[in-house]
């Protein structure tokens, strides 16, 4: 089994479709959230989880979008649940993720794309300490 990262970024809670979501994420068998947090990411948060983006061109409106209201951060823990998530989640542009994923069902806008999952183990490693410091 292995943990991973999400994020409900702040379209996904502005829309009220946090609980779409999580609902999703819960019904998959062998999954379970064992951490969920509501808050409002500062600028210092956001430049170590998106670090590897800074200097590309949607860097600067996607940290700015992420601090525009709070987001629901979960841990997640169960059988291939880091590859799980990311194909729950879609493609990272709405317009090109399967129906059925989250964001080809609810989203249009690359930035806007609802959802955050880790995508590797050493990923969902760094992000747990980041999001969750002193608990994993
Ligand atoms: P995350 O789970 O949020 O990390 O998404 P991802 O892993 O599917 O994509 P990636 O890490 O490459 O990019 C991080 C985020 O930056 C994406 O979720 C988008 O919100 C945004 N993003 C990535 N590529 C583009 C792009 O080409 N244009 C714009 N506007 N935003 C982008
Ligand atoms: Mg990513």
């Amino acid at each position: 089994t292995s943990r991973t990262l999400v994020l409900l970024k702040p379209d996904a809670v502005r829309r009220g479709l946090i609980g779409e979501i999580i609902g999703r994420i819960e019904r998959k068998a062998g999954w379970s959230i064992s951490a969920l947090d509501m808050r409002t990411l500062d600028q210092d948060t956001l430049e170590q989880h998106y670090g590897e983006h800074k200097g590309k061109p949607f860097y600067e409106p996607l940290v700015e979008f992420m601090a525009s209201g709070p987001v629901v951060a979960l841990v997640v823990e169960g059988e291939r649940v880091i590859e799980g998530v990311r194909a729950l989640a879609g493609a990272t542009d709405p317009l090109a993720a399967n129906p059925g994923s989250v964001r080809g069902d609810f989203g249009v806008i690359v930035r806007e794309n609802l959802i955050h999952a880790s995508d590797s183990e050493e990923s969902a490693e760094r992000e747990l300490k980041i999001f969750f410091p002193g608990r994993f």
